[in-house]
């Protein structure tokens, strides 16, 4: 019985969900967690809400410096007109969702001197704040972990005019950097200035590559410098995440195995040491049980009774 249940634990530890998940997306977790939080204090920012309207929520004390901004609207008016302005960003028309819903939040957040922390680019310096646009449905004001919904510019891309930047560095060009909603990277080049484009929601800002210290104990760097010579853990790619979740996976199911082989060579071990000394009880009781026997009859002198004597003959028998 017990062999059964240590099996069973056995195979419910491999094949438990949670334990591959938790090795995808470790780095942009914070990221992801403090976007749920965002959610759902952008949502408090809503009393009786008009739609097209941008509502400025507060987020709480321990995360002063983050910005953020809940507009509801119609999915109608976001496919045929767009949002000329909402903060930085300005949204064209022929923005689909793939899951119908009457209307939609966009939640825009600005996450200030928090950038760097949540959204840590090794090798980059960031020159804006990171900005955020994602989209939840809008059926439940109070609701909270809500997924996003997937939203896609058709038409024209949807434009992000940063403001001020920092100043960049002589030599170096200032790249449009991407993150999507899984920790994906994508850079690309400013549409013009401090514009960038965008076919798709996730976290969004303008940056350069850090001014990397040459090899040598001489030479140092100024300004942002330190990021480059501290390295940041990296957010993941995909592809990489995946590889990662794949070598996790097949190193669970082999080590799996070679503990299920331990194991059954182990369970068939006790069953033969178990047999054998079984075997050797017997034989030992068997050799006592002889040595008593003889013993018996030794001490017993006379011999015992016999089980069948000569059975009585019938006189009748011979008057014939
Ligand atoms: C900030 O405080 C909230 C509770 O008010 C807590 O849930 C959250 O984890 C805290 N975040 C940080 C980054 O300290
Ligand atoms: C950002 O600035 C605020 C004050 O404006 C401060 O309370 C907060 O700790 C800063 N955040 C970081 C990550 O330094
Ligand atoms: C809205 O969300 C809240 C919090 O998750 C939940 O308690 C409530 O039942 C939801 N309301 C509706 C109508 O689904
Ligand atoms: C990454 O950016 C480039 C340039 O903007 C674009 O062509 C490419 O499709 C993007 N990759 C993804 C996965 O969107």
């Amino acid at each position: 019985m017990h062999v059964i249940l240590l099996l069973w634990c056995l195979f419910s530890l491999l094949l438990n969900p949670t334990m591959a998940q938790s090795a995808t997306g470790i780095s942009i977790g914070p990221a992801r967690a403090l976007d749920m939080m965002i959610q759902d204090y952008a949502y408090r920012a809503f009393i009786l809400p008009r739609t097209g309207v941008p509502y400025d929520g507060t987020m709480p004390s321990n995360l002063t410096g983050i910005q953020i901004s809940a507009m509801r609207l119609r999915t109608g008016s976001l496919r045929f007109r767009g949002i000329q302005s909402y903060k930085e960003f300005q949204i064209p028309k022929g923005i689909m969702e793939d899951s119908y819903v009457e209307r939609l939040i966009l939640v825009y957040q600005n996450l200030g001197n928090w950038s760097t922390k949540y959204y840590p680019l090794p090798g980059y310096t960031h020159l804006t704040p990171v900005l955020g646009l994602l989209a939840y449905d809008a059926a439940n004001l109070s609701a909270m972990n809500l997924p996003e919904l997937k939203i896609k510019a058709t038409g024209n891309p949807i434009l992000i005019h940063f403001g001020d930047t920092k100043p960049v560095p002589a030599g170096s060009s200032p790249k449009c950097v991407w993150i999507n909603l899984n920790g994906w990277v994508n850079f690309s080049r400013p549409i013009s200035g401090n514009t960038c484009s965008t076919v798709d929601q996730g976290h969004f800002s303008m940056v350069v590559e850090s001014v990397s210290p040459a090899p040598g104990p001489a030479s140092t760097s100024e300004g942002d410098g330190g990021a480059s010579a501290n390295p940041r853990p990296v957010i993941m790619g995909k592809s990489e995440g995946n590889k990662r979740k794949v070598w996790i996976i097949v190193g669970s199911v082999v080590g799996g195995i070679a503990l299920l082989v331990l194991f059954a060579s182990l369970i068939l071990w006790a069953q033969k040491f178990n047999q054998r000394q079984k075997m050797q009880q017997m034989e030992r009781a068997a050799e006592v049980g002889e040595a008593l026997h003889l013993a018996s009859i030794g001490n017993v002198k006379t011999p015992a009774a016999m089980v069948t004597r000569t059975r009585p003959v019938l006189e009748t028998e011979y008057v014939t």
